[in-house]
């Protein structure tokens, strides 16, 4: 039997700019688009779809190098953050702005041609979407997020589409932001090429495959992008780090002060500290363990409510079928 076409829906690039934490902020990744795409052939996925937050210039940069090569098709997408949360949009020719209402931004991601998907729905630690995604003509969502290692937040996401089954695609994406944290987890389809993943999340007939990456992977990453912000901001305090076009990360190093810089490299050796990470990773992972607890107390009772409100919208709707 032929083997599924492998895709990666959901990974970043050094065009998703900053976070922050508290009082630090840092970069979401510093791994350009090419390294993207040269990773995604070395782990042998068909389809690669760059979805960098409210930003799609290093999808088309990705999609223009992977031309190069015809093992790999690279999708345009968009994770944009909404009022309600996060959305993202696959197959776009356009960014979308930031804190539209969800309607507003699967109208525009659907305008352009695309689909749209929620990542990672339910989430106890970032933006999902939580029921809203109910209200919306959302062509599939995650059930598996590369980022979820908790117990909670990708467990409900499958119970539900498991309920409810071919009324949205199920999608497994890495929500990878480093090399260290791709390749546990895709979704399969059958064909190979981007139109093939196109019809199967249209006939809702993806196959999501995998597990989040190891907390390890998170701690590496972290590591990564102190690092590589570090490696910026010193070539940025020497006057040699020029401006990309639509690259926010770059333009924010050099849009900060001197001294800022400064802080921010010698914080960057404090957090290196091995005891410091550790305790840094050791602290993160407890607080989402607690947080899974506490939301899977009540998890029978949300399930309840999210059937009776899909129940709802498929009466409104008056086939059933929505
Ligand atoms: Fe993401």
């Amino acid at each position: 039997m032929e083997r599924m076409g492998k895709a990666d829906t959901h990974v970043h690039t050094d065009y998703s700019g900053f976070n922050s934490l508290g009082l630090m902020s840092f970069p979401e990744s510093v791994i350009d688009p090419a390294k993207q795409v040269d990773d995604a052939r070395r782990r042998g996925l068909d389809v690669l779809c760059i979805t960098d937050h409210n930003e799609v210039a290093g999808g088309i940069l990705a999609q223009k190098y992977a031309k190069k090569f015809d093992d790999i098709d690279v999708v345009v997408g968009d994770e944009v953050m909404t009022d309600q949360g996060e959305v993202i949009g696959l197959w776009l020719t356009e960014k979308l702005k930031k804190w539209l209402s969800p309607e507003e931004a699967v109208d525009i991601i659907h305008e352009q041609g695309g689909l749209a998907i929620a990542p990672h729905p339910f989430s106890v630690h970032v933006d999902g979407m939580q029921e809203k995604i109910f209200d919306l003509p959302i062509e599939g969502f995650e059930v598996i997020n590369g980022g979820h290692p908790d117990p909670y937040s990708n467990y409900l996401a499958q119970c539900i589409m498991d309920r409810h089954p071919g009324k949205w695609a199920a999608t497994s994406g890495s929500d990878a932001h480093s090399l260290f944290t791709a390749g546990y987890n895709w979704t399969e389809f059958e064909g190979r090429t981007e139109d093939d993943l196109r019809k199967a999340i249209l006939r809702k007939k993806t196959v999501p495959v995998g597990t989040p990456a190891p907390v390890l992977g998170q701690v590496q990453w972290s590591m990564e992008v102190v690092w590589g912000g570090q490696k910026l901001m010193y070539k940025a305090l020497r006057g040699k780090l020029p401006e990309v076009e639509n690259n926010s990360l770059i333009h924010k190093i050099n849009s900060i002060s001197d001294i800022k810089k400064a802080t921010g490299i010698v914080a960057g050796f404090a957090y290196e500290f091995p005891l410091t990470n550790m305790l840094a990773t050791l602290l993160s992972v407890s607080f989402l363990k607690r947080r899974a607890k506490k939301a899977m107390r009540n998890i029978d009772e949300r399930i309840a409510n999210i059937d009776r409100i899909i129940a709802e919208k498929e009466a409104a709707a008056g086939d059933g079928s929505e």
